[in-house]
């Protein structure tokens, strides 16, 4: 999909405006001839602006514009920033179902939205509106058609655009990673795919496998890794765009597929295990991005990847393990993998690069999911400042985070009658909290933001539907944490 910027537009095979409930206009419409505008005006009443409704006008022959696209708005004190990217998908997705090899959208004017917001909405919901996970089936879908934006041109305008597509693809690319499946997204593969963005000289990847990790001390990282012929592998992209600032860590969990090791899970939706590394995919994703948006910052992103599996080799529940950051842990159920591989990453993310903030994405615990459901991402932290930017990142960008307390009396749910600490808490009680607690034990006192993207990683059931997450993983984190960066 190329993407073009036009004051108006003269010739196309499908014109879209928006239309607000209950308005007889057309935002942003040209002139037509007194019978077009009789037909336009008749369908626009009869569509009423319904919000996510689509209504296509074919015009006569004679018209170098084939068809007007009128997309309802809905009332105008319920538009939210998320609203015109949602709409955006599903006029992408019609274009595409029409065979269309173009079509235009008139951006509506500022007292709607803002213009540059709206311009990047309609960029990142077209885009993500039109990827498919197509890799494995022999029928692709059809070419994804060009866009024309309509609005008056300007420098302003023509960045959004550029970094718009730049933020899409970063999504894009983590979904197209985290829907893999199992046996094509390994350890080792997604370590060569994390090498394939790094080609940039501002990028570099680097990838620590056994048995440096054993030998380095990733006591986590080993023992969850044992009982997969996939080797482990830890995953180091180091992003530097600016001289002496000290550096954002990301870390993300990347558990290729989680069978719950010896702590077996049940056979139902166990497929959907193959998510369990979407947090490394988000990482993936944002680095990509941040390279080609060319940011003043330094940013690493370490990503270790294990696939957790039960065999004669696993780890055990009953082991005692130590882990990155010297302290131990008594292994009580193997299917608490992902804090113990995180852990081992965030100590290192902390000793080897004094960062500024250290934020970590994983599908760690059901528990988020009972708690805050499909559609909003937990958050855990030990730093004020940087949840309410992580909040205010979140209102811009529609992805929804919700924090949850992490104090002493949870911190002493995890601790161990014979290691440091136990990898799972108290029954089921606060089971996301506990997790966190775990993390918590990794780093001293660097500001840090655990997100549990559980819910919010892949639809699922109860997952609100968008046009621009069609069914698989949505990239849940890169467009938040990139505008995160964007305004540090
Ligand atoms: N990857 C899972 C968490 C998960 C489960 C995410 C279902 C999304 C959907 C994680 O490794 C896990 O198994 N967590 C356990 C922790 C428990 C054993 C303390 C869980 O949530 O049941
Ligand atoms: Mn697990
Ligand atoms: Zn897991």
């Amino acid at each position: 999909m190329r993407i073009g910027i036009e004051s108006s537009k003269k010739k196309t095979s499908l014109l879209c405006g928006f239309v607000l409930e209950n308005s007889t206009t057309v935002l942003g419409l040209g002139k037509f001839d007194a019978k077009t505008s009789s037909i336009i005006e008749q369908s626009v009443k009869d569509m009423g602006g319904k919000l996510g409704k689509l209504n296509i006008i074919p015009l006569s022959g004679k018209n170098s514009i084939q068809r007007i696209l009128l997309a309802g708005l809905g009332k105008k004190e319920n538009i939210t920033k998320d609203t015109i990217r949602s709409i955006s998908g599903k006029i992408a997705q019609k274009a595409r179902e029409l065979k269309l090899k173009e079509f235009s959208i008139i951006v509506p004017p500022s007292f709607v939205e803002n213009v540059i917001s709206s311009v990047s909405q309609i960029v990142e919901g077209s885009k993500m509106g039109l990827y498919k996970f197509d890799n494995f089936k022999s029928e692709k879908s059809e070419n994804s058609p060009d866009l024309t934006i309509i609005v008056s041109k300007s420098n302003k305008i023509t960045k959004a655009i550029k970094s718009a597509e730049i933020i899409a693809n970063g999504a894009i690319f983590t979904k197209s990673l985290a829907n893999l499946p199992p046996n094509e997204c390994t350890p080792t593969i997604l370590a060569n795919f994390a090498k394939t963005i790094s080609k940039n000289n501002k990028l570099t990847c680097k990838v620590i496998s056994e048995p440096e990790l054993k030998k380095r001390g990733f006591g986590g990282i080993s023992a969850v890794g044992q009982g997969s012929k996939n080797q482990p592998k830890l995953i180091v992209l180091e992003y530097n765009g600016s001289k002496n600032e000290k550096p954002i860590v990301l870390v993300g969990k990347a558990v290729t597929f989680d069978t719950g090791g010896i702590s077996l899970k049940p056979s139902d939706k166990m497929d959907e295990m193959k998510f369990d590394k979407c947090g490394g995919c988000t990482v993936l994703g944002i680095m990509k991005a941040i390279s080609e948006l060319k940011l003043s910052i330094n940013v690493v992103g370490i990503v270790p990847s294990v696939e957790n599996m039960p065999g004669g080799e696993s780890y055990r529940p009953g082991d005692i393990i130590k882990l990155y950051s010297g302290k131990t842990a008594e292994i009580l159920n193997t299917d608490a993998e992902g804090r113990l591989i995180l852990a081992d990453a965030l100590s290192y993310g902390e000793k080897a690069y004094s960062p500024e903030a250290i934020i970590d994405f994983a599908t760690l615990t059901g528990a988020c999911i009972v708690a805050l459901g499909t559609n909003v991402s937990g958050m855990v932290s030990n730093n004020e400042k940087l949840t309410k930017r992580i909040y205010d990142a979140s209102s811009r960008t529609t992805e929804e985070v919700w924090e949850l307390p992490l104090n002493q009396d949870y911190m002493d749910m995890i601790k161990s009658e014979i290691a440091d600490m136990k990898n799972v808490g108290i029954g089921k009680a606060a089971g996301t909290i506990t997790a966190a607690a775990f993390l918590r034990n990794a780093i001293e006192d660097t500001p840090w933001v655990h997100l549990d993207i559980a819910g919010v990683a892949w639809t699922q059931t109860g997952t609100k539907e968008k046009s621009y997450n069609p069914k698989g993983a949505t990239g849940f984190g890169v467009r938040l944490v990139l505008d995160y960066l964007q305004n540090l």
